[in-house]
This record gives structure tokens, C-alpha cells and sequence, in this order.
């Protein structure tokens, strides 16, 4: 017998609950010994719920348990989950976790100390939901040098994109939507505004490149400022805007950016839709690999903790190995990348279209009967900072989304 414990009963940790439960002697099977939940932690009471027997509000009372050896983070945040995980770790007990927050603030200190310990600090679920994109960095792909990571991360954003592109529904409506279905982040302005994708794209990074870094340098923008109209722009040019994470290794510079981008119809991002994420991870030697899945939700995320839970129960007292220095890796500033981009416009075309073409060249104008106080164009491919200074000289600019 292993006994676990949950440190919080939310979307995520009564999923873990519901699923060992559900699929238990597959688990069992898998593990080779039989998987208890012992304790759940929470700072609510859950009456008539299956957990009420087993349900603790003392940290201690797990802490002090020499039985359970594998306690799974699910609360969120950093404080108390760091306080509260690095304790499990240095009193011997394997950690499972889905917390990018804490991931990405603490990733490397965490996984020295499971390493120090001969035990496990596992994270599959803090990237990507259910989709197994931690665990083939860190050893299917360990042969190649990674070049690139790009992908859609984050499930919430993509979601309310996609409800806005295809239903026609606001952002307000496919927001609350999204936190109703358990998708979004307690503070929803972390998915909203980038923050989730960010976080998510260093630990890849970090994974990817072996050194740390530092989400706080990562340039990120959110989905805040997408309207309707943008979408129906989108539409006009045969594009999907999507919220894309990216990191990349070029000659030994490395650059990584979250962003909304125009993504062409005809490219594998564009088709992702909803709740679900992909990542392309492109090697020197594999070239490209994509992974696709459910990118949040209750019991896929669910499925994905459990599976390292099951992998820390076959690795009581061994690590598996993740590489991830403490050592900082510097990233390069994003403002000579070259791409085109979209601006909007308040007023009439003819008033600025001169103008527009001094600044930028030829570029291409587009009208669409929804945007009845303006229009849009597209620039030829330029670096940011050369777009930047020639934005500057346009007026009354509602809005720019960069292609793809
Ligand atoms: P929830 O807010 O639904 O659940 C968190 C639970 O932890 C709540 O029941 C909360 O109690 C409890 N909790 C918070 N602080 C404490 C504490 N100090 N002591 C005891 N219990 C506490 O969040 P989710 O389940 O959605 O997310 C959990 C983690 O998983 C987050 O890091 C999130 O980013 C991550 N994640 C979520 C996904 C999703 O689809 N939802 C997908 C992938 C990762 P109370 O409500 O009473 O405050
Ligand atoms: N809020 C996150 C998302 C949960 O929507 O992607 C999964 O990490």
C-alpha cells in the first residue's frame, strides 16, 4: 500500500480523487501496489462528500505522517504551496504538482532538493493539461538540441477565442464560461493577460535549454484587448487569432515572447481549437514534433497528476532524473524579429491612407462592413522596433496583432 495525500480539493484535487477512485485497479495494476488516498487537505469542509472522513485542515497532520510518502500540490499559488512542498521534500515525500506558479518560481530548487533526497518533484500537469509534453523533454527528446518551442498554452485563452470566432459570443460570456468548466486560473487575469503562458513557456524553456529562466523577462501580452472585430478582420484575411508562447535558440541567442499572432488558416495552429493547446517542439535532427491535447479541465488535468504520482510510486526512493540548472539563462530582447503585422485605425481611410504609405511602404488595406468607424492594413515584414518607430507617426491606431 502507498499513501498519498491531496494538498487542496478544487477542480484539480477532486479530480485526482474522483479518478484514482474511478480507475483504480488499473492504476493499482500499473503501479504494481495499491494507491490510497489517505488525507485531503482543504481549508473548506466537504460534507457527505466522499472525502469528509479523510479530510484534514492542519498541514501538519500530513507533514507528521511517515505512511504517506507521496503528497500531490493542487492548490495553486506560491505561498503556502512552496512552504508546504519543500517541507514535504525534505521530510522524504515525493511531490506531484500542476502549480506552474510554483513551478516556475521554484522549479529548480525544488527538483535539487527530490534529487538530494533520492526522491521525485514531478510537474507534468503544470504544462499543457493532460498533454505529456514535460516528461518527452526531459527524456524522448534528450538526443537532439532543441531549437524552438512554440505552441498554444494556454486553455482558457483559446477557448474564449474560439467561442468569440465561432459562436459569436463576447469575451465576458466566454470568460465566465471558461470558469464555469473549471478551465480558467482563480485570478482569471492570469490567463487573460498572458501570465499562465508565460509561466509555462519558461519551464519549457528552461527544460528545453537546462538552465533557468526567468518568466519575469519573458515579453507577454494577453487577449485582453482582442474584440470582436479583430476576429471578424481575422476572418477577412483567411486567419484565426490565436495566443502563441514561443522560445528559441538561434546561434546561441535565446529569444521567447507570448503574444497574440494571426495565424494563416492553412497552418496546424490555426485548427486548434477551444480548450485544447499544442506544442512543436523542433530539434537540430527531429526536425518537428507537435503535441496536441486537452489543455486544461478537471480530469484530464487529473489524469496527467495521477500518471506521476503512479511514476513516483515505481520510483519511491530514486530519482528520475530532471535537468534544470539553477543557473540563469539570459534571453535576447524580441525587437529584431522580422514579421508583418495588422493595425487598425479609427477614421476614414482616405484621410490617412498617405500617410500610412510614407510610414510603411506598400502595404495592403483592408475593410470589412462590421468596422464602421475604420479600417486595417497590413504592413510588409519588418522588425518590431523599425514597426514601432513608424506606428508612432500614424495617428489615431486602435490596435495591432502581429502574423504568424
Ligand atoms: P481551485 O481553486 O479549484 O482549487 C484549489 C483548492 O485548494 C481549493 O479548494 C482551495 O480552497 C484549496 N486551497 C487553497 N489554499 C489552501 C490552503 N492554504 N490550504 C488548504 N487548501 C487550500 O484550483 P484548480 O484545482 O483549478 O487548480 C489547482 C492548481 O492546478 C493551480 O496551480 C492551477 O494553475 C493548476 N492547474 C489547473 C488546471 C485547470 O484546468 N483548472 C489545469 C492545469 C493546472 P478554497 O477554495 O477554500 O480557497
Ligand atoms: N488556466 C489554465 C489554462 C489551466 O486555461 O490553460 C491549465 O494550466
Amino acid at each position: 500500500m502507498i499513501n498519498i495525500a491531496v494538498l487542496g480539493y478544487g477542480t484539480i484535487g477532486s479530480g485526482v480523487v474522483e479518478v484514482i477512485d474511478r480507475n483504480n485497479s488499473s492504476i493499482d495494476g500499473k503501479t504494481g501496489d495499491n494507491i490510497r488516498v489517505k488525507h485531503v487537505l482543504d481549508l473548506r469542509d466537504f460534507p457527505g462528500d466522499r472525502v469528509e472522513s479523510i479530510l484534514v485542515h492542519d498541514f501538519d497532520i500530513i507533514l507528521n505522517d511517515p505512511e504517506v510518502k507521496i503528497v500531490v500540490e493542487v492548490m495553486g499559488g506560491v505561498e503556502p504551496a512552496y512552504t508546504f512542498v519543500k517541507k514535504c521534500l525534505l521530510a522524504g515525500k515525493s511531490v506531484c504538482t500542476s502549480n506552474k506558479e510554483l513551478v516556475a518560481a521554484h522549479g529548480p530548487e525544488l527538483i535539487k532538493i527530490a534529487k538530494d533526497k533520492s526522491i521525485n518533484f514531478l510537474f507534468e500537469a503544470s504544462v499543457g493539461g493532460a498533454i505529456p509534453i514535460i516528461r518527452p523533454l526531459c527524456s524522448s527528446l534528450t538526443a537532439d538540441r532543441i531549437l524552438e518551442i512554440k505552441g498554444i498554452l494556454n486553455g482558457t485563452t483559446n477557448y474564449i477565442l474560439t467561442q468569440m470566432d465561432v459562436e459569436g459570443w463576447d469575451f465576458d460570456r466566454a470568460l465566465s464560461k471558461a470558469q464555469e468548466l473549471g478551465y480558467a486560473e482563480r485570478n482569471p487575469e492570469a490567463d487573460i493577460e498572458g501570465y499562465d503562458a508565460c509561466r509555462k513557456i519558461a519551464i519549457l524553456s528552461s527544460l528545453a535549454f537546462g538552465k533557468s529562466v526567468n518568466y519575469e523577462d519573458i515579453y507577454t501580452e494577453g487577449i485582453s484587448k482582442i474584440t470582436a472585430t479583430d476576429i471578424k478582420y481575422a476572418g477577412k484575411m483567411d486567419c484565426k487569432i490565436k495566443l502563441l508562447a514561443s522560445s528559441e535558440n538561434i546561434d546561441g541567442k535565446y529569444y521567447a515572447m507570448v503574444a497574440p499572432f494571426l495565424v494563416k488558416s492553412s497552418h496546424p495552429l490555426s485548427g486548434v481549437s477551444g480548450v485544447f493547446n499544442a506544442i512543436f517542439v523542433k530539434g537540430s535532427e527531429i526536425d518537428d514534433v507537435m503535441f496536441y491535447g486537452s489543455g486544461a479541465g478537471k480530469l484530464p488535468t487529473a489524469c496527467a497528476v495521477v500518471a506521476d504520482v503512479v511514476d513516483a510510486a515505481r520510483h519511491l526512493n530514486e530519482n528520475i532524473q530532471t535537468i534544470w540548472s539553477e543557473e540563469g539563462l539570459e534571453l535576447t530582447g524580441s525587437e529584431n524579429a522580422t514579421r508583418r503585422f495588422f493595425v487598425r485605425v479609427f477614421g476614414k481611410r482616405s484621410e490617412c491612407e498617405n500617410r500610412i504609405k510614407e510610414e510603411f511602404g506598400a502595404v495592403d488595406f483592408i475593410e470589412i462592413p462590421e468596422d464602421t468607424d475604420g479600417f486595417g492594413f497590413v504592413t510588409p515584414a519588418l522588425a518590431e522596433k523599425s514597426f514601432d518607430a513608424h506606428l508612432a507617426n500614424i495617428p489615431n491606431v486602435s490596435g495591432r496583432i502581429r502574423f504568424e
